[in-house]
Formats: structure tokens, C-alpha cells, sequence
């Protein structure tokens, strides 16, 4: 049977499709590319020749349609990278990095995690020439996962954003201020992120809670707050 050696075919034109052509470039990793804004679909037969990965960045709800439609006539190792979609169509390999409208340096993208959701094949099978390091999880741990990484990534940039914003435009508190703030608060949760907490929760300071509580009044953030402390208490009363 004839080796073809490894190339990839990146499907999609949005924001990980740019990041991930950028680190196979980075890379000098061979690859094509598709998306329906720019190319024909008549291209696409050609396009499958001459690849043997496909990456299939589109929209979660958009990717096992575009399988079914597109791709399943080929023997290609065939991979999407939600965070939460299982399929059986593909091989979900999430990226363990954010990715912002900036590209990233090399160094960025070589340190991040692939989470797979499969022990059946290694990153090397399902993504050659990439040196990033790789973990397995069961498919249905997915949800639990992409639920941590939502929490954790997402709704802590909703926290900082009004942070940001408030201390702006009630106070004129500049924003270096601010980083400062962020800047030690990441580095202490790094370097160790059981003792990183402060404040008036470790405390157990319920005079302060219920102060900020009030102070809240009116605010939608309000309710976030109270959440926050009910969750700490469950967490801490198992
Ligand atoms: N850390 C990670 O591993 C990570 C991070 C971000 C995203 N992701 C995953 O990567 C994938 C792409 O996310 P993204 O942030 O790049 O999204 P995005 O910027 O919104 O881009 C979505 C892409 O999907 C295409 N698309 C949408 N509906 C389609 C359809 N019905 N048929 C064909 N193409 C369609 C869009 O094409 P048009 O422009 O033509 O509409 C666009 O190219 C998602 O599965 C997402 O969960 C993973």
C-alpha cells in the first residue's frame, strides 16, 4: 500500500481554523485549506487526495453535518476540536489554550494540552508532527470538562470585565491598576492554587459578606456573589 506521508486539510474560516493554520506554519507543517466562504465544494474531492488529516473546525452544531454530507466516503483520520461534542464521526481533540483575535508565538501553542476523547489513538496517530503534550478523558466526562474550562475561563473574564469597567467609570481607577490586581492574583493561584484564596470568604468574615452583598443591590452581579458563597460553604462543609 502506498505511505503517504501526513498532510493536513484545515476545514472552516474562523478564529482556531486561523490559530491552527498559524501554528502549522510555525511548525512548517504541510497543509490545505477549505471553507465554504471561499472555496467551491467541487474542490473538495481534490483537496481530500491530497491530505490524510482533516481538521474540522467549524461550528459545533454545523460538524457532524458537514461529516455526513462531505467526508464520509473518505478514509481520512478525521478530527473536530469542541470541547464538548462527542460524535462518532470524529475524534475530538480540544486545545487547552484560549484563543483571543491575536495569534499566539510558538512557544505559546508548544505548551498546551490536546484533551482527547479517545485512549484508542495516540496525538501522534491523530496529529503527526505536532509536539504537544496529550491526555486522554472518557467521552462521557466531556460535558463535566468543557463545564470546568467555561467556569474557569469564561465566566472569570465576565468577573474581571466588570471589575475592569466599574472601577473606570465610577472611580477612574486606570486600568494599570487593575492589572496589577489580576497580574498577582494569577500568579498566586499558579503557584499554588489551594492556598491562592483570600479574603473575606477564608475569613469566614460574615459581617463584610453580607456588607458586599448589600452593596450590590440593584446589581445583576449581585446574585453571582451569593452563589459564589453558597457554593464555597458546600464545598467546604463536605
Ligand atoms: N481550545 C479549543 O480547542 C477551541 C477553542 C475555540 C474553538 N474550538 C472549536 O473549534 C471549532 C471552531 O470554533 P471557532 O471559534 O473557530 O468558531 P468561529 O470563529 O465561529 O468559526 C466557525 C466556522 O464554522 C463555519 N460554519 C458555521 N456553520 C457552518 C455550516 N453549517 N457549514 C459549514 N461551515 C460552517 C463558519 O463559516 P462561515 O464563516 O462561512 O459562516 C466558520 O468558518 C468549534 O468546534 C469550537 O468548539 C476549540
Amino acid at each position: 500500500m502506498r505511505q503517504v506521508p501526513p498532510c493536513y486539510l484545515i476545514i472552516g474560516s474562523g478564529r482556531m481554523a486561523r490559530h491552527m493554520a498559524h501554528y502549522f506554519d510555525l511548525l512548517g507543517l504541510p497543509y490545505h485549506r477549505f471553507a465554504r466562504k471561499t472555496h467551491d465544494f467541487a474542490l473538495l474531492p481534490q483537496l481530500l487526495q491530497k491530505t490524510t488529516h482533516v481538521l474540522i473546525l467549524l461550528r459545533d452544531d454545523a460538524i457532524e453535518d458537514f461529516i455526513t454530507e462531505h467526508l464520509t466516503a473518505c478514509t481520512h483520520t478525521l478530527l473536530h476540536f469542541s470541547g464538548s461534542l462527542t460524535t462518532p464521526l470524529a475524534v475530538g481533540a480540544h486545545f487547552l489554550v484560549s484563543f483571543s483575535t491575536t495569534l499566539h508565538p510558538l512557544a505559546t501553542y508548544r505548551q498546551a494540552w490536546f484533551i482527547l476523547d479517545t485512549e484508542d489513538k495516540t496525538l501522534a496517530d491523530l496529529l503527526p508532527g505536532l509536539p504537544n503534550d496529550s491526555i486522554a478523558i472518557p467521552k462521557q466526562a466531556k460535558a463535566l470538562y468543557h463545564s470546568l474550562c467555561v467556569l474557569s475561563g469564561n465566566f472569570t473574564c465576565l468577573l474581571w470585565q466588570k471589575f475592569y469597567t466599574s472601577l473606570q467609570q465610577n472611580w477612574h481607577i486606570p486600568k494599570e491598576a487593575a492589572d496589577l490586581y489580576l497580574k498577582l492574583i494569577m500568579t498566586n493561584i499558579m503557584a499554588d492554587p489551594q492556598q491562592a484564596l483570600t479574603g473575606p470568604l477564608v475569613r469566614g468574615d460574615q459581617k463584610t459578606i453580607a456588607a458586599n452583598i448589600q452593596a450590590l443591590n440593584g446589581d445583576p452581579f449581585q446574585q453571582v456573589y451569593q452563589a459564589f458563597v453558597a457554593a464555597y460553604q458546600q464545598q467546604e462543609s463536605k
